[in-house]
């Protein structure tokens, strides 16, 4: 046999195993793992490397506006490179639909915006805003079809969310058409009730707003998406999950029998609401919905990172600067917290973050390390084992990682589009030192090897939980 590129004396690490063998790679697939693999144009040699499946994000937000004419701080060129520094291989970014606008319109415009432009493969999960009958009569199950497979819907945001009937029915056209549901979980007539309040009394600092979007929010609308849920017998996926009290609720529903996934996030381990707490625009940095809680919650998301309540670690990245011509929405978001758009970069954090610790510090081990940050995310979401695994057969999506290197988190090392990043000053063990996305090699060290245009589109299976 000969091969494209043999990957020699590293470690194989998969969700359930870790060994010593060589892969062999041929077209851009893994076509053989045994010792002594010989005959390549290319060999790399892993000596004290970890060979693992590349990172799959399967929660960032590109190139997606976020109405008042911010632009976001990344489109498909610069997100799916930091994705690559990252370690990652494939991300799956939002497709939004606009309200009047059909689902098959909205997937041509991002379409467009990901055509040529991408280092890392990508696969979108459209949002629903306009569930029209339409919507969910003919477009949804049609585009199920045609791998579409994944949806998102809101229960906050005055412009994106959906009332109860709403979600009802998008639940019910989901079951029947075969696609999974994403839920953001926030009351948002809560949240209204308590930023009305907040401006009645002049309170208008960033840090109001965490305490605009309490636990009891989040809490009541997982209870009422799983309770939605479970009236229409749809399985959905929770969302950037942030503290105990809705993870309770995810536990209660799978012992109820509901079929549920859970995620959380990067800022749910690292960051408190006291991060809010800064002056001028220093705290906006560091708003996102549901917000970072405390040092309990984050107690709490580390356990549910181990038993099980949370499948998919992901890092919800959705980046914005404070630095340029965003400043006209800075000058407002600087007067009051409301008009601070909702988001943080994180995608090239993410697995070093889960690594160091995660992996580093004794919380997880490197099989659950795999399946939190790639093989889970595959499963749900319909890509495996093409991705998501090192496997005779699958795609060849690498990411060796030194266990060892000691990296400190700056901006000035990231790849993204923001000016900041929340993790500034982290201390992390261990990082991605180079990057394959089907055979080729993305990143080498500090190094950008490929072009952009590399990465490409995958239509998806359905989820093996609908
Ligand atoms: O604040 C956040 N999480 N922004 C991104 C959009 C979303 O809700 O996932
Ligand atoms: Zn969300
Ligand atoms: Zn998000
Ligand atoms: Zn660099």
């Amino acid at each position: 046999m000969s091969f494209d590129t043999i990957i020699r004396n590293g470690t194989i690490v998969t969700a359930s195993d870790a060994f010593r063998c060589d892969v062999g790679i041929r077209n851009g697939r893994i076509i053989a793992m045994a010792e002594n693999l010989d005959d390549a144009d290319e060999i790399i040699d892993a000596s004290g490397l970890y060979v693992m499946p590349g990172g799959i994000d399967s929660h960032v937000h590109l190139a997606q506006p976020s109405g008042d004419g911010i632009v976001m701080a990344d489109d498909f060129a610069s997100g799916t490179l930091s994705a690559a520094f990252g370690g990652n291989t494939t991300v799956m970014p939002f497709c939004l639909q606009e309200k009047g606008s059909t689902l098959r319109e909205a997937l041509k415009a991002y379409h467009a915006k990901a055509e040529g432009e991408c280092y890392v493969d990508v696969s979108f999960h459209i949002i629903v805003t306009d569930p029209t009958s339409h919507v969910l009569g003919q477009e949804l199950p049609a585009l199920v079809a045609d791998g579409y497979t994944s949806i998102k819907v809101f229960m906050t945001y005055e412009n994106l969310r959906l009332r109860d009937d709403e979600i009802l029915a998008t639940l019910d056209s989901a079951r029947t058409s075969g696609a999974l549901v994403m839920v953001h979980c926030e009351n948002e007539d809560a949240i209204r009730f308590l930023i009305g309040r907040h401006e009645a009394n002049g309170e208008l600092a960033a840090k109001h707003h965490a305490t605009s979007r309490p636990v009891a929010a989040e809490r009541e609308a997982t209870h009422r998406a799983l309770s939605l849920a479970e009236i229409v017998d749809t399985p959905i996926v929770i969302v950037h999950v942030s503290n105990r009290e809705a993870m309770e609720e995810i536990q209660r529903a799978r012992a109820r029998g509901s079929k549920v996934a859970g995620e959380t996030c990067p800022q749910y381990l690292m960051l408190t609401a006291d991060d809010l707490d800064a002056t001028e625009l220093e705290g906006a940095k560091f708003v996102c919905s549901p917000p970072p809680r405390d040092a309990e919650s984050q107690i709490a998301c580390w356990e549910g990172l181990q038993n099980g309540t949370f499948d998919l670690f992901s890092s919800d990245h959705c980046p914005f600067r404070y630095d340029d011509d965003a400043g006209k929405l800075n000058e407002k978001g600087k007067r009051n917290f409301r008009w601070i758009p909702n988001g943080i970069p994180g995608v090239e954090t993410r697995l070093p973050i889960l690594f160091s610790e995660g992996v580093g510090k004794g919380r997880i081990d490197l099989n659950r390390f795999v399946a939190l940050s790639s093989t889970n995310h595959a499963k749900l979401y319909g890509l495996y084992p093409r991705k998501g695994t090192i496997a005779i057969g699958s795609d060849a999506d690498i990411a060796l990682w030194d266990p060892t290197k000691s990296v400190v988190i700056t901006n000035d090392i990231l790849h993204h589009g923001a000016d900041y990043t929340p993790y500034e000053g982290l201390a992390i063990t261990g990082w991605p030192v180079r990057v394959m996305v089907r055979g080729k090699t993305v990143i080498d060290g500090e190094e950008l090897i490929a072009e952009k245009g590399l990465g490409t589109y995958l239509a998806r299976a359905r989820s093996p939980l609908v």
